[in-house]
């Protein structure tokens, strides 16, 4: 499956992108927000997690989706954006992200959620989607409410981080389908205007 946005693929993951995957994440400025990414990050650890990734994307009734950020321009992966327990019952997933240092601020994480977000809202139907950000992580939670989501409080101590060993407190947001349907038009025309600047800072 691949959703396709102006400077990005979405797609399913392949073994050879392990090296873009060591690039990305062999990164403690990156890893130490991520729950699950181990530091040094090694080949072993990115075909480990690609396996993974291919095994859940042929599961029938998928809870997870994972997506890898292609940018089109270089062919490259930069990032990957997830959905995770998605419940069919609850009609509610969670979501995950990262990109690569050297991709930061310029808009890629805004335009994967948006192209995510609207495939779990009107394929998977769900009515809510959620997110947590470790309390210390100012990019990630500004990059929720930029989108739209909205704090819903905080779970204190709840998570070690693997590349650090830390503890976080971990905010958690929730992101409606009814705000994020009134929001995507301005949203869209944020993200555009932001791509503007940015090539003509080029
Ligand atoms: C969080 C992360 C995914 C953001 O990706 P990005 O592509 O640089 O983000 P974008 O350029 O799309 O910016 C999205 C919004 O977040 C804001 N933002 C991004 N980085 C920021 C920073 N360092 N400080 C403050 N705001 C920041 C942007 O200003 C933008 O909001 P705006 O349009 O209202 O200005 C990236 O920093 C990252 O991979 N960090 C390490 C891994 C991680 O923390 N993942 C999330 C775990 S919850």
């Amino acid at each position: 499956m691949k959703l396709k946005t102006q400077r990005l693929v979405l797609r399913e993951p392949k073994m050879s992108d392990w090296k873009d995957l060591v690039e990305g994440l062999n990164d403690r400025d990156t890893s130490r927000y991520l729950a699950a990414v181990a530091f040094p990050y090694k080949e072993k650890d990115a075909k480990e997690w690609i396996k993974h990734c291919i095994k859940e994307w042929k599961e029938k009734e998928k809870t997870s989706y994972h997506f890898f950020i292609e940018l089109r321009s270089e062919k490259k992966i930069i990032g990957a954006i997830d959905i995770a327990n998605y419940s069919k019952q609850h009609k509610t997933c969670e979501t995950g992200s990262w990109i690569n240092k050297e991709y930061w601020r310029k808009g890629y994480i805004m335009e994967a959620k948006i192209a995510v977000n609207e495939f779990a809202f009107n394929r998977l139907k769900v009515r809510k989607m959620e997110t947590g950000v470790y309390k210390e992580n100012t990019a990630s939670n500004k990059a929720q409410t930029s989108i739209g989501y909205k704090y819903e409080g905080c779970k204190l101590k709840h998570h070690i981080a693997k590349s650090t060993g830390k503890i976080h407190d971990e905010n958690f947001y929730g992101l409606m389908k009814e705000d994020w349907k009134k929001n995507l038009s301005k949203l869209k025309k944020h993200l555009q205007e932001k791509i503007k600047n940015l090539e003509g800072k080029k």
